[in-house]
């Protein structure tokens, strides 16, 4: 078999082994994908020894996503601007880099009919998600892109190191100072893990235009409060389950050569979820 596993620390949690053994399912391929814990010090070690064990790749997830960018020795143009990697791939003596996560995005949004080109889209979050997002999002070419953020420093320092990729594609980005400023949106992506910490974030009503959409990169409980928000505010909401699948679908190609379809797959883990 093609031997995978997705590292993280904890890991336990992790729906990557039963999206990706659906996909080789589908696909009639020979996949052995795991779950191996790393312990927080011992990431690139658990790395070395995949490699030698002859895994192909694996996937990264918390808290390992910045040092798995560190340690390859290639990388991806959306890796690198995201600081960032959730996909490793072992081929000789090169590590290459990549970050699915923001096309996984924009792939669900897609699938969703949630409209982006020509959008305003506000950002809510500056962390690690939301830097994963940020490249494909804006290749993706809405009108504007606003980024909110508790800690200003990091909104400014997200749109400084994305400027020149905006202004390529005639995105205009900027951080946006207060929630209160009137202005309204096609589309807000929540980024920020608050309501993960067990604090939804406060949002004030009005922020999205009617017919608009919402969607949180988290899934479960933690989406609730923010979809309730929406469903408030007369939007179209969604949760991050279909950017998961999505993000690993682009993470299964690029190491087996075959997209597999997310939809039933999709479809398959909300109902398990449900
Ligand atoms: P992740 O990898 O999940 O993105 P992260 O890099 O720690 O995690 O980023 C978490 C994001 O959620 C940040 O934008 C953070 O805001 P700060 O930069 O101000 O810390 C945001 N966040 C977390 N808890 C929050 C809260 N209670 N209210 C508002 N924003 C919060």
């Amino acid at each position: 078999p093609t031997r995978l596993a997705v590292v993280g620390h904890p890991i336990g949690h992790s729906r990557s082994p039963r999206i990706h053994a659906a996909f080789a399912e589908q696909l009639g391929l020979d996949v052995d994908y795991q779950a191996v814990l790393a312990p927080l010090d011992g990431f690139a070690r658990t790395v070395e020894r995949l490699r030698h064990e002859g895994f192909a790749g694996c996937n990264v997830t918390l808290p390992f996503k910045p040092e798995a960018l560190a340690l390859a020795t290639q990388a991806s143009a959306r890796a690198t601007l995201a600081g960032a990697a959730n996909t490793l791939g072992f081929e000789g003596d090169t590590v290459w880099a990549d970050n699915t996560d923001g096309v996984g995005l924009v792939y669900d949004l897609v699938a969703a009919r949630f409209p982006l080109a020509g959008k305003r889209v506000l950002m809510l979050g500056a962390g690690g998600a939301c830097a994963g997002a940020m490249a494909p999002l804006i290749e993706a070419g809405p009108a504007e892109i606003r980024v909110f953020n508790r800690s200003a420093d990091k909104a400014t320092a997200l749109v400084e190191r994305h400027r020149a990729l905006a202004q390529r594609h005639g995105v205009n980005l900027k951080t946006l100072g207060s929630l209160d400023s009137g202005a309204v949106y096609d589309g807000v992506i929540n980024g920020t893990s608050a309501a993960l910490g067990g604090t939804a974030l406060a949002l004030p009503r009005g922020l999205l235009k009617p017919g608009g959409w919402a969607v949180d990169m988290v899934y479960g409980a933690a989406a609730q409060p923010f979809l309730d928000w929406a469903a408030a505010e007369g939007a179209q909401g969604r949760d991050g389950l279909g950017m998961l699948v999505q993000q690993a679908a682009e993470a299964f190609s690029l190491w087996l050569g075959q997209r597999p379809d997310p939809v039933p797959v999709l479809a398959a883990l909300r109902a398990e979820l449900s």
